[in-house]
């Protein structure tokens, strides 16, 4: 293991520890001001969707990327934990029977199996509701300009033009195959929105200008595309132990994936272009972007 790497996985691990820690205060059994109750079995299961053992690599993308401009890193925990709401909201659903019906999630039963469909469906509600809750809330300690947009791009990123959006176009896909454009703006819309969302949240945080905010949506917009081809092909060759989650389903349901229209060989090098044009990216910010880089290489090449 090289020290780039060694700091690397240290560095995901300490964000994914502070992350971790935000989202079981925000997930507390006492009601904020405002809430009228909690009640008990909603919360078990929002808990259950996101206290599970995740990676945290949108959150942590989301603190890299504020490092990079200097911003307040308890802010950023706090709006990295608001997307993490979001992104495991987006699996809960994802996992149901009207979707991708899975039993298998983070290496534990899906909510709707450990709960039911109706619980599973609330708590996605709840996740996704909290999430903005999170980010408006006055213990995130950022003017109101910044909350604003990091509410409105969140909004943008999550909705009909973005992963929700995208989930449908891939429920559509499976019915009738989309072109490879059809299939990389799916991609794009249902994974690679939240992703893009992570990288230039940092630079919202630090109200840096707009270019460089352009930059790490770019950076965020490849990251995103090798996510999902990264994702696709794991469904192929892992395992569902080392997943936590089922593989070999894409095929089977007929996904719209690029893996299935231009084969595992394209996809592989496919990665190692998108990583060393997001690598080029970056390269204005020299050695202060080399955790996001070692990211890029991570989400290319990850494991599981
Ligand atoms: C899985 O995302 C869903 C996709 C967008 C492909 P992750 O691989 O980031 O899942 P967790 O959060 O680590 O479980
Ligand atoms: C899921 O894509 C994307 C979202 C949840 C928005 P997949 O359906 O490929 O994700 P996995 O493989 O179930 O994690
Ligand atoms: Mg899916
Ligand atoms: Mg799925
Ligand atoms: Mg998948």
């Amino acid at each position: 293991m090289t020290d780039q790497s060694t700091t690397f996985e240290t560095r995901l691990r300490i964000a994914a520890a502070r992350v971790e820690d935000a989202l079981s205060t925000v997930l507390d059994e006492k009601a904020l001001e405002g809430e009228i109750a909690r009640p008990e079995h909603l919360l078990a299961a929002m808990r259950h969707g996101v206290l599970n053992g995740g990676k945290r690599l949108r959150p942590f993308l989301l603190m890299e990327s504020a490092a990079l401009f200097g911003a307040d890193e308890a802010a950023a925990i706090r709006v990295g934990a608001a997307l993490e709401c979001l992104h495991c909201y987006s699996l809960v659903h994802d996992d149901l029977p009207a979707m991708d019906n899975d039993d298998l999630r983070r290496g534990k039963p899906t909510v709707h199996i450990a709960f039911d469909e109706a619980t599973a469906i609330l708590a996605g509600d709840g996740l996704l509701t909290l999430a903005f809750d999170i980010v408006a809330a006055p213990e995130t300690d950022l003017t109101d300009k910044a909350k604003t947009q990091l509410v409105l791009e969140l909004a943008r990123a999550a909705g009909i033009g973005g992963m929700a959006g995208g989930q449908a176009l891939d429920l559509a896909a499976e019915k009738s195959a989309p072109d490879e454009t059809g299939i990389v703006t799916l991609q794009a819309m249902k994974t690679g929105a939240l992703l893009r969302y992570a990288c230039e949240a940092g630079a919202i945080l630090a109200d840096a200008p707009l270019p460089e905010r352009q930059r790490m949506r770019s950076f965020g917009e490849l990251i995103g595309r090798a996510f999902q081809l990264a994702d696709d092909l794991l469904d192929l060759t892992a395992d569902a132990a080392t997943m936590g989650k089922a593989t070999g389903k894409d095929a089977a349901r007929g996904k719209g994936t690029l893996l299935a229209l231009k084969g595992q060989q394209w996809a592989e090098s496919e990665l190692s272009r998108l990583v060393a044009e997001a690598t080029d990216i970056l390269r204005p910010f020299g050695d202060r972007a080399s955790t996001l880089i070692a990211a890029a290489h991570f989400v290319a090449n990850r494991k599981n």
